[in-house]
């Protein structure tokens, strides 16, 4: 997977994007997601994927 132009692996505790994202240090805005807040109401973390 190519996230910012950088390759990046996926492993199996990844349980989505924003993981894969913050486990390769790579700033991906996801508010409720990192928050107390209900997951998937902001809609920030939205990716287009080719
Ligand atoms: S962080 Fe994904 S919808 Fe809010």
């Amino acid at each position: 997977m190519i996230i910012d132009r950088k390759k990046v692996s996926i492993i199996s505790t990844d349980k989505n994007i924003v993981d894969v994202a913050k486990r390769n240090k790579i700033a991906l805005p996801a508010p409720c997601y990192l928050s107390n807040r209900v997951n998937g109401c902001c809609k920030v973390c939205i990716v287009v994927i080719n």
